[in-house]
């Protein structure tokens, strides 16, 4: 297979890693999506929080979370006293997965598989260890299961500080799992949902010293 510049350079420089990684070939993704929609936000954030996928919008922009799970993100972040501008913001797979509806027309997300997350989680380890950051915030299964291993049950563990896997530990000093926002807008009780979300975002947010 063609896997041209799958492996991210050596540096912690975020404009040489998201450059690069807009070249990214390590796996077929890159074939359908727009782009690839890198991580943004502060090296010097004190919080990484990664996500699943972009999504339709966020493949169309090219930033992470712009669409309706970015909004309320956003709103989420606000109410439990964080600054979406203090944070950086990725996801464990860069490129937009999806298949279109009958008509051809709508773009309809596909859940990443194991393998194109192993394929993506070079260029996510290569943003931790550029941003170095104090806690990372893993939104949903697939981003706690890219750092912490396929075997993490998040309906287990959501909202508590969890220990990584010896291989990032220095890496992921420490980290708290929560559900991804998308779950919230697709959820039988979405204000329960919401409100449970930002008391994870909350007890996150009082791991930082
Ligand atoms: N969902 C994600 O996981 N990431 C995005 O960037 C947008 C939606």
């Amino acid at each position: 297979p063609d896997t041209r510049g799958a492996e991210p350079p050596d540096t912690t420089d975020l404009a040489r890693l998201r450059s690069a990684a807009s070249g990214c070939r390590g796996c077929p993704l890159y074939q359908d999506a727009t782009q690839t929609v890198f991580g943004e936000g502060s090296a010097g954030a004190r919080i990484l929080v990664v996500g699943e996928q972009p999504g339709d919008k966020e493949d169309l922009a090219g930033e992470p979370f712009v669409g309706p799970a970015g909004k309320l993100l956003d709103r989420a972040f606000e109410e439990a006293g964080f600054d979406r501008t203090a944070l950086y913001v990725t996801n464990a797979v860069k490129h937009f997965k999806f298949k279109r509806d009958e008509r051809g027309k709508r773009r309809i997300h596909q859940k990443p598989g194991r393998t194109e997350v192993v394929a993506c989680r070079p260029w996510l380890l290569a943003e931790l260890r550029a941003v170095r950051p104090e806690l990372v915030l893993l939104l949903g299964a697939t981003a706690a299961q890219s750092l912490l291993g396929p075997k993490f049950r998040l309906t287990a563990h959501r909202g508590e500080p969890l220990d990584a896997p010896e291989d990032v530990a220095d890496l992921v000093p420490s980290a708290v799992a929560t559900v991804h926002p998308s779950a919230i807008l697709r959820a039988p009780d979405r204000d329960e949902a919401y409100a449970a979300f930002v008391a994870d975002l909350k007890a996150a947010g009082k791991m930082l010293a």
